[in-house]
């Protein structure tokens, strides 16, 4: 009997079995939300239904204690989850005492110090839920397509996507990584499959500590024969569009209690801008207005913006220290403005952030190289100026994989395609044509000094049957970060790994 099916006990006794996440009380009743990974819901314990030994033992139930309550279900839309649980029994499993993470806020780093225990809590439940049904959507869309999922291995003797990021591990005496990207076993498999998808853990070693950047992170990457940058592009439009709305459907109460404005994901069923790595380079400098917004324009009114807000709410934290400082008020009144002066803090950091990043991205923008790898500044730029994704393709040959396509057009550029997600989240999907030539993957592969012998295999593929194929990799956690509005990659994953974090 979980909370979810409670709609069809209504007026009848049932047993729910959970953790309490937080407890009121009066003199005669016991109020308890009742958090049993489903949902939630308050149930009544009153002294007269309960009798004195288990009220008594109600009253002392700490924060996450285990129990189980039987009671009769009443409907009152009032109540998280549209219903309540007038108790007539309790069993308790464990009372838990002291239990580290309360209601009030606390600091990002402790939060994520206690991972194992911070999948508890409201926000970090939706969250998870919200990965879940995209993992869902991720394979509707693909199965629906008659794409096969296929996996790519871990252990790696070749580098796919450069060298820099490499994690080494000893392998029988042979050093191997851990994989950066099942690429080009996908590339292998599509040429038995005619298309697949893998969906697989990837590694990263980036020595950087950004918002977007895990050592760990869960990579899906199709791979389709006979397919070109044009129609990869059609490919991940739809696959993008079906898994965001898909997601909107499944999840909205999750989104609602992460306060996420659905309009500005909505906008999804519109098609994507494409623009080419020039147009985006114009965009970035403020060369070209975007819908008559200029990039640089817009983060200078940012900033005034901002400044000003930051003026207002340090006003009001002072105004009410101030209220609290007078004292002469009720408990209540006191705690209602501390809680508010705890928001407005939390609003003044991230403030505070933009206060610093703006004049960077500006910075950034302004001195951007043509033939340059966009930043991550550079993403947040550019995605400011849209409400959906917007694709970048052909790109100078210099800055990307050995594998990418030449434009045979104009060979300056490979057919890569970036996505990237609006409101500043930047890069979420990077794909393109393969390179069929064996002799131009020759030359690269040597370009970027990676040893010929072990892409001997790869290179099969272009000798045996080669066709013109493409393919991309969407980052799971980035996905999931822009979908809930988070300010960091780490909290779309269970226990997160990054540069520095390695527990729990
Ligand atoms: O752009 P990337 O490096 O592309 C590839 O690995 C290609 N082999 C994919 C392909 O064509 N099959 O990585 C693809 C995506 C990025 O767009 C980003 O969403 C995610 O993987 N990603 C990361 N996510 C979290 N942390 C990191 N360190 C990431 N690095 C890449
Ligand atoms: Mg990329």
């Amino acid at each position: 009997m979980h909370t979810k099916q409670l709609d069809q006990y209504v007026g009848q006794e049932v047993t729910l079995k959970g953790w309490v996440a937080n407890r009121r009380e009066s003199k005669t009743v016991v109020f308890i939300n009742l958090r049993d990974g489903q949902g939630m819901c308050q149930c009544i314990l009153g002294i007269d239904d309960l009798g004195e030994e288990l009220f008594a033992e109600a009253k002392s139930l700490g924060q996450e204690s285990s129990v189980a309550i039987t009671g009769k279900v009443v409907a009152d839309e009032r109540q998280i989850g549209g219903y309540e649980l007038h108790a007539i029994g309790l069993k308790v499993y464990q009372n838990a005492k002291d239990y580290p993470i309360s209601n009030k806020e606390h600091g990002i780093e402790f939060l994520v110090d206690k991972r194992h225990l911070w999948l508890r809590s409201q926000r970090q439940w939706a969250i998870m839920k919200v990965r879940n049904s995209t993992i869902y959507a991720i394979h509707n869309f693909f199965q629906s397509q008659d794409f096969v999922q296929m996996d790519a291995p871990i252990f790696t003797g070749n580098a796919a996507e450069g060298t820099t990021d490499l994690f080494e591990t000893d392998y029988y005496g042979k050093p191997a990584y851990l994989t950066q990207s099942g690429q080009l076993y996908g590339e292998a498999m599509a040429m038995a499959m005619g298309k697949i998808y893998t969906f697989g853990p990837t590694f990263r070693a980036e020595k950087s500590k950004t918002r977007r950047h895990l050592s760990e992170f869960w990579m899906i990457e199709p791979e389709m024969a006979f397919c070109d940058i044009f129609e990869n592009m059609d490919t991940i439009e739809a696959f993008l569009r079906a898994v965001v709305l898909e997601v909107l459907e499944k999840c909205s109460a999750e989104l609602e209690i992460l306060g996420r404005d659905i309009s500005k994901l909505e906008t999804i069923a519109k098609p994507f801008p494409r623009l080419s790595y020039d147009e985006a380079v114009e965009i970035l400098k403020g060369d070209k207005d975007v819908e008559g917004q200029n990039s640089l324009k817009t983060l200078e009114s940012d900033l005034q913006i901002v400044n000003a807000r930051i003026l207002e709410a340090k006003a009001e934290i002072a105004e009410r220290d101030a209220t609290i400082a007078a004292g002469g008020i009720k408990k209540g009144v006191i705690n209602f403005n501390q809680s508010k002066i705890d928001g407005l803090k939390n609003e003044l950091k991230q403030l505070e952030e933009e206060q610093r990043n703006i004049p960077n991205w500006l910075k950034s923008a302004r001195d951007f190289t043509y033939g340059n790898d966009f930043g991550g500044s550079d993403e947040t730029v550019l995605t400011r100026l849209f409400d959906l994704p917007i694709m970048v393709y052909d790109w100078p040959h210099e800055i990307k994989a050995f594998y990418m396509k030449r434009n045979p057009e104009d060979p300056r550029f490979a057919r890569g395609v970036d996505v990237l997600a609006p409101e500043g989240y930047g890069e979420i999907v990077g794909g393109g044509e393969r390179e069929t030539s064996e002799e131009w993957l020759i030359e690269k592969i040597n370009e970027h000094k990676l040893p010929l012998d072990v892409f001997q295999w790869y290179l099969d593929l272009r000798r045996y049957g080669s066709v013109p194929h493409s393919g991309f990799g969407l980052g799971l956690e980035r996905l999931v970060a822009w979908v809930c509005k988070l300010d960091h990659v780490r909290e779309t994953i269970p226990f997160p790994r990054y540069y520095g974090r390695l527990e729990p």
